[in-house]
C-alpha cells in the first residue's frame, strides 16, 4: 500500500507527531494486564498522560487506587503516577475520543482446537471504532498471526470512512516483555514497529521513543507480526531440542545438564536452552501455533513448529513416568502415593500459572490415583479441574510426610538442601538440585 497523504491532511499527522515527540500526547491503553499495565506505567513515567481501559472492574479500581496486581509493576510508582494525574483507568472506552494514540494489549489465546482466538482483539476494535476521530494513531501490541493488523483492523477502521495513512494511522508493535526479568524491561528492550504506511510507522516509532531508546522500524505490520512469532518459535523449538536431548541422554547414560553446560562454554554459535517439564505461560506454547495456523491457510506446513509442540507437550507425561519410576524403586505404586509438586508457576519467581505444565502434571498424577499436594510461595491456592488445593508450607514435616516430591519450578526461595534431606524421593526436572545429587541418592532428574 502507498502512503497517501493529501496536502490538507499533512498538518494532522504533523500535529500528532509533534505531540508524540514532545511527550505531550494522551494515550489510551486497552487491556491492563502484564503487557498493558507495564506499558501504561512506562509511558506515564515518561510524562505522557495515560488512561487505561480495562473490562475487569476490579483491575480498573485497583489501578485508580494505586495498587498493582502485576509483579513487575511497583505499587508505589503506580500510586505516584495516579496521584500526579498522569495515569487512570476505567471500564469504559470514552477516553479513546480524546486520545492521540490508542494501544491495544488484549489477550490472544488459542481455541480448544488450537486455532487462534482473536475475539478479544475483535471486541476491543468494535468498542473503539465508533469513537475514533481523524488524527489518531492505533497500535496493536497483542501477539497475533501475520496479517491481523491489515486484514482485521484496517478494514474495520476504513468501514467508518477513514483512510489509514491519511487521517488515521495504524501499526503493529509486538510486546517482548519478559515477566520477572529485571535486566530487560520496557525501558531497554528495543521495540519493533511496522505501520500500514511509512507515516504510520514513523508515528508509532515516535510513540515508543517515549519509553525505549531503541525502535526498529520494519516495512509492514506483517513483518512485525511475523518477527514476534519467529522469536517465540525459536524458543519453543530450542526448548523442544533440549527436551529431546534430555530423553536421548538417558538412553546413553550421560547427564544432559552436564552436556549442555559443556557446550555452552563455546563463545559463539551456541546458545544454551534447558530441558524441563514442558513450556508454559501466555506466549511460548501459543504463539508458534498462530504462525502455523496462518501458514496452513496458505498451503504451507511448518514441521518444526508441529514437532516442537508435540515434544514439549509430551514432557508432563514423562515427568509423571519419572515419579512412577521413583516410587517403583521404593516398592510403591503411584496409586495411593502422596506426591508433593514443588512450584506450579510456568517459570521461576513469577506468580503466573497460565499454561503451566505443573497443572497437567498435577492433573495426571491425581488421575492415576496419587494424593497430590503442592508448595509454591507465589500461589496460595490453585484449581486444577475438580481439584481445589491450598499451598503447603515447605517444612521438614511436610516433606517427610510425602512419598515423592517433584521440582517442577525452580523458585530461588526453595530450600533445596532441606528438600534433598527430608523428602524420601525427589524428581527434579529443572536441575535445581544439581550439586546435591552427588550426595543424595534419593534425587533423580530428567
Ligand atoms: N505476558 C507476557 O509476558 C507477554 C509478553 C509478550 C506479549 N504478550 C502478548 O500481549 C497480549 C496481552 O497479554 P497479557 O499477558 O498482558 O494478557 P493479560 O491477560 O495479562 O491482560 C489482558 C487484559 O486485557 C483485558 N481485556 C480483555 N478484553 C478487553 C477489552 N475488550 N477491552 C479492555 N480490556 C480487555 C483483560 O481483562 C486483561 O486484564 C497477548 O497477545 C500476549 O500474547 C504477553
Amino acid at each position: 500500500m502507498t502512503d497517501r497523504h493529501p496536502e490538507h491532511q499533512v498538518p494532522l499527522a504533523d500535529l500528532l507527531e509533534d505531540r508524540l515527540r514532545s511527550g505531550t500526547a494522551r494515550v489510551v491503553v486497552v487491556g491492563l494486564g502484564y503487557v498493558g499495565l507495564s506499558l501504561a506505567v512506562g509511558l506515564a513515567r515518561n510524562g505522557l498522560v495515560v488512561h487505561g481501559v480495562e473490562v475487569e472492574l476490579e483491575r480498573a479500581a485497583l489501578v485508580n487506587a494505586g495498587r498493582s496486581y502485576i509483579d513487575d509493576v511497583d505499587s508505589r510508582e503506580l500510586a505516584a503516577l495516579v496521584a500526579a494525574g498522569r495515569l487512570g483507568a476505567s471500564t469504559r472506552f470514552d477516553a479513546a475520543r480524546e486520545a492521540d494514540a490508542i494501544v491495544i494489549c488484549v489477550p490472544t489465546p488459542l481455541r480448544k482446537s488450537k486455532d487462534p482466538d482473536i475475539s478479544f482483539i475483535l471486541s476491543a476494535t468494535e468498542s473503539l471504532v465508533p469513537l475514533l476521530r481523524p488524527g489518531q494513531l492505533v497500535v496493536l501490541e497483542s501477539t497475533t498471526y501475520p496479517g491481523t493488523t491489515e486484514e482485521v483492523l484496517q478494514p474495520r477502521l476504513e468501514a467508518r470512512g477513514f483512510t489509514v495513512g491519511d487521517d488515521v494511522f495504524l501499526a503493529f508493535s509486538p510486546e517482548r516483555v519478559d515477566p520477572g526479568n529485571t535486566s530487560f524491561t520496557t525501558a531497554n528492550i528495543p521495540k519493533v514497529v511496522g505501520g500500514v504506511t511509512p507515516r504510520c510507522t514513523r508515528l508509532a516509532a515516535a510513540l515508543y521513543r517515549n519509553v525505549t531508546a531503541s525502535v526498529h522500524p520494519v516495512s509492514s505490520p506483517k513483518v512485525a507480526e511475523t518477527a514476534k512469532l519467529l522469536e517465540n518459535t525459536f524458543r519453543s523449538v530450542n526448548i523442544a531440542l533440549a527436551n529431546e536431548l534430555a530423553l536421548a541422554c538417558r538412553a546413553i547414560d550421560v547427564d544432559p545438564w552436564e552436556v549442555i553446560g559443556a557446550a555452552a562454554t563455546k563463545p559463539f554459535g551456541f546458545m544454551p536452552f534447558y530441558p524441563g517439564p514442558g513450556t508454559g505461560g501466555h506466549c511460548i506454547p501459543l504463539d508458534p501455533l498462530y504462525l502455523s495456523w496462518k501458514l496452513r491457510l496458505n498451503g504451507f506446513e511448518t514441521r518444526f513448529i508441529a514437532l516442537a509442540d508435540e515434544i514439549n507437550h509430551s514432557m508432563p507425561r514423562h515427568v509423571v513416568s519419572l515419579v512412577a519410576d521413583a516410587l517403583n524403586d521404593r516398592g510403591q505404586a503411584l496409586r495411593g502415593a502422596r506426591v508433593l509438586v514443588l512450584g506450579v508457576t510456568y517459570k521461576a519467581n513469577v506468580n503466573d500459572v497460565r499454561e503451566s505444565p505443573a497443572l497437567e502434571v498435577l492433573h495426571m498424577l491425581a488421575d492415576k490415583g496419587a494424593a497430590v499436594a503442592y508448595a509454591d510461595p507465589f500461589v496460595p491456592q490453585l484449581e486444577v479441574g475438580a481439584l481445589k488445593l491450598v499451598a503447603e508450607p515447605l517444612t521438614r514435616d511436610v516433606l517427610a510426610a510425602v512419598d515423592c516430591a517433584v521440582v517442577i519450578t525452580d523458585h530461588t526461595s526453595f530450600d533445596y538442601a532441606l528438600i534433598a534431606e527430608a523428602a524420601p524421593a525427589v524428581v527434579d526436572v529443572r536441575n535445581a538440585m544439581g550439586p546435591l545429587r552427588a550426595r543424595h541418592r534419593n534425587i533423580v532428574t530428567l
